[in-house]
């Protein structure tokens, strides 16, 4: 089994460069089906999320190229289903922008039900009902295949029930070349909301005011290929300033909108950090303690539930006892039960999480639950005394682009062992 073995203790020093947005290219991948002609996708990063997506592509029958590790030329002309490979689709969330991609296309998509991270439950009602509302019927198929189809789709407005992500998009895909006016209102406002309809717009979409809750498309008929940059990854770059902070290190955050990581940096402040933002860039240090403080997470801007792993790790070693609340998710501590076997001192109850800070953790063998689990679990064992080792990496391997290497080149002592007694020194 592979397994990431951290020994703790260094402070990292030195330039980290941020990959794109895993969440934003999960869906302007799909997006790209929409275009008549190709499209080609710089900044996309180098993750397995991004990869099991473009293997989709190739079933669906598109022509895909790597110009290099980091750049996507897509062809949708070739693409003659709309079946989402349902074995491929099930092994992450963000395939279900398919089925957004496939309606716009073809009127029909029939796709599996989503998988991805577990945290309890985690539904698609909203993307369906607003599915209905632009004109679909859909059923849920044995085989946990569900089938989306229209005659016609037709602008409506849609008021969703929660903030959520995953159903902006997707409507947002399904609706930019329906007939008429689409309004989503109670929309979500992350950055990647904003990237993707960025995209869309290049293409010749006619979308406007994403990145706020009220978010309006109004149908084109055709789509061209384009040219386009993913956004920098949020919460890639919040991790590394955990990182950087939790092992009292002083770091320059390169390739960042520091405007996107505003809630992330003013959190560090609020425990002792200290943040100084550039053009794009960040450099974060930390020289004093550790300070408590509480958590909340909140759709944006509100504080990311995808950075509540990597911060409850700062809280866990912090002087005093913080509390975090769990807005978005119902079920997001799958990884306190690892943190407290290296000596955290976490009790959850419900979407509450009380942390105890204790002086020291104490390295040892963990699992990466989920994702950002496997994140927080990474920065524990930077910090920790003694020796980390992380199972269960193919979790980190989905989000984070070549993790050991750039940590390697701050600093730290981290490595992935292939197999028991045999490893690659620094090979993200
Ligand atoms: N929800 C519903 N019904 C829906 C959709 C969502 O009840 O139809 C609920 C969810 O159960 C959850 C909340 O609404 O409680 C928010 O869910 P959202 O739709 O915003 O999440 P998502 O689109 O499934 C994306 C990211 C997650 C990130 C969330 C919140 C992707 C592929 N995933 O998920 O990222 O936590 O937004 O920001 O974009 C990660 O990167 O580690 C990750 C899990």
């Amino acid at each position: 089994m592979e397994k990431f073995i951290i020994r703790g203790g260094r402070p990292l020093r030195g330039e980290v460069t941020i990959s794109g947005a895993k969440n934003a290219a999960v869906a302007i991948i799909p997006a790209a089906i929409l275009a008549d002609g190709p499209c080609r996708i710089e900044n996309v990063p180098d993750v397995s999320d991004v990869r099991i997506l473009v293997q989709m592509l190739e079933e669906m029958g598109a022509v895909v190229n790597y110009a290099d590790s980091n750049t996507l030329e897509i062809d949708p002309r070739s693409i003659d289903t709309c079946v989402v490979p349902s074995e491929l689709g099930r092994m992450m969330r963000g395939s279900y922008y398919f089925i957004g991609a496939l309606l716009s296309k073809y009127r029909r998509a029939i796709a599996p039900l989503p998988g991805g991270c577990d945290f309890g439950v985690r539904p698609i009602d909203q993307h369906l009902k607003g599915f209905e509302a632009l004109g679909c019927s859909y059923n849920v198929q044995e085989n946990a295949q569900i089938e989306v189809s229209a005659e016609e789709l037709r602008g409506a407005s849609i008021y969703l029930d929660m903030v959520t992500v995953g159903a902006t998009m997707n409507i947002m895909l399904a609706a930019v070349k329906a007939r008429g006016l689409t309004v989503i209102e109670n929309a979500a406002r992350e950055p990647h909301i904003v990237d993707l309809a960025n995209f869309l717009n290049t293409m010749g979409a006619n979308i406007i005011g994403a990145g706020t809750d009220t978010i309006k498309i109004r149908g084109v008929q055709r789509l061209k290929g384009v040219t386009y940059s993913v956004i920098p990854d949020q919460i890639e770059a919040g991790t590394y300033m955990a990182a950087a902070v939790a092992t009292g290190g002083d770091i320059l955050v390169k390739n960042v909108t520091p405007k996107h990581l505003e809630s992330i940096t003013a959190k560090l402040e609020e425990m002792g950090a200290r943040v100084d933002e550039y053009d794009d860039s960040v450099r974060v240090y930390r020289y004093g303690p550790l300070r408590k403080c509480n958590v909340k997470t909140m759709p944006h801007p509100g504080f990311p539930t995808d950075m509540q792993p990597q911060i409850a790790v700062l809280l866990s070693i912090a002087n005093g006892t913080s509390i975090i609340n769990e807005n978005v998710w119902e079920n997001r501590y799958r990884y306190v039960e690892e943190l407290n076997k290296l000596g955290a001192k976490i009790i959850v109850n419900g979407r509450i999480a009380v942390v105890e800070g204790v002086p020291e953790l104490k390295g040892g063998p963990v699992k990466a639950v989920d994702l950002r689990a496997g994140a927080a679990m990474i920065i524990a064992g930077l910090v920790a005394r003694g020796t980390t080792s992380i199972e269960d990496i193919h979790f980190i391997e989905r989000g984070y682009e070549n993790i050991v290497g750039k940590l390697a080149a701050l600093g730290a002592d981290i490595y992935r062992q292939q197999k028991p007694g045999r490893y690659n020194s620094n090979v993200g």
